[in-house]
């Protein structure tokens, strides 16, 4: 079986509200992949049912996932496109993978002591075990980079270990690759527009705290002429925005989005007020989301029935390439 050298594997959970700080931090990064590497982009509808999701909205969010993948500029064709659950390499491997991690690593996940919160004992085992499954979906491709945000570093080291205790374990040499992550752009970590200093979030009670990718243009201007900063003016260098959460998180929004450095932006703006630098990025917002929003607004209103084709071809293509790994695995570790 040959070895993929430049094959890119990542996921976004189907869980409603996809923001700003999804497209920045994850979507937009896949989109620049696609040139140099053979991309698998992966809707993880089994990770999201880790905390109970309305089947009804599940599939919604499901759709509306491929869809921002697409409407962003995702080529299905050349690349892959798919939910999940529609392979079932990635349970089956997890659960092989289940049997090489130990309890220990997981006991280390931050996110999972944040997601289960005060009552662990009432989080599901799903959530307990999510890393492994996240590990599960990048070896079923034996996949060698995966486009993550900051908080899913400590995850893809657990992958890596996985990956390294399997070929230890199964005298497997070097049959599954180390993955590396690909941590990219100005504002891979996007805050909070309420709250400089807590990250945007979809769970966030308030509808100010986010721009979504349902905003039409009105409602994108509106939440940043709403947004927390204070009363000075922008600061020349990228070492005054230091103890100023609300404008470092707008000077990194309009860095990311016109794909300039925060130094670059206050270069334009240093100085000036948020009067003016507010409505500067409203408007490249606008410009930048909006074809977006609306080509999935489309599509989710007028073409369902080509998501959910589209999905079924690449889950189609990504089973022809989990296979063979499969029936590697399965002699590895002496199955029948
Ligand atoms: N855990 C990731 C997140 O919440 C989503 C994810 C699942 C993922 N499987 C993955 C990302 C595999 C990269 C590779 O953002």
């Amino acid at each position: 079986m040959t070895k993929p050298q430049n094959r890119v594997f990542s996921g976004v959970q189907p869980t409603g509200n996809l923001h700003l700080g999804n497209y920045l931090g994850a979507i937009r990064n896949f989109v620049g992949l696609q040139d140099t590497h053979e991309c698998i982009y992966c809707v993880v509808d089994l990770h999201a049912i880790t905390v109970w999701q309305d089947p009804k909205e599940l599939a919604s969010n499901t759709r509306e996932v491929a869809a921002a993948y697409i409407a962003s500029g995702i080529d299905p064709e050349t690349h892959i496109i798919f939910n999940q659950s529609k392979v079932a390499a990635h349970a089956e491997l997890a659960w092989i993978l289940n049997c090489v991690a130990r309890i220990g690593w997981l006991n280390r996940m931050t996110q999972f002591k944040d997601k289960a919160g005060k009552d662990r004992e009432k989080a599901s085992v799903g959530l307990y075990a999510y890393p492994v499954l996240m590990a599960a979906d990048i070896l079923a491709y034996r996949a060698t980079h995966v486009p993550v945000g900051e908080d899913q570093k400590q995850h893809l080291e657990l992958a890596r270990d996985v990956a390294q205790k399997f070929n230890n374990d199964f005298n497997a040499a070097d049959f599954f690759p180390l993955p590396e992550p690909l941590i990219m752009g100005e504002a891979t970590r996007v805050m909070s527009l309420r709250d400089g200093t807590k990250k945007m979030s979809k769970s966030d009670p308030s509808d100010y705290s986010r721009i979504t990718l349902k905003d039409d243009a009105d409602a994108i201007a509106k939440k940043i002429r709403k947004a927390q900063t204070d009363p000075d003016p922008l600061p020349e260098t990228v070492e005054g925005l230091a103890g100023r959460a609300g404008a470092d998180n707008l000077v990194g929004i309009y860095a990311a989005l016109a794909d300039m450095t925060k130094a670059d932006v206050l270069k334009d703006f240093g100085g000036k007020q948020f009067g003016e630098f507010k409505p500067a990025l409203a408007e490249l917002a606008v410009a930048k989301l909006s074809p977006i929003t609306s080509e999935m607004k489309r599509m989710m209103d007028d073409d369902q029935a080509y998501i959910d084709a589209m999905l079924e071809k690449g889950a189609e293509r990504a089973r022809a390439i989990a296979a063979p790994v499969w029936a590697e695995v399965r002699k590895y570790v002496g199955f029948i």
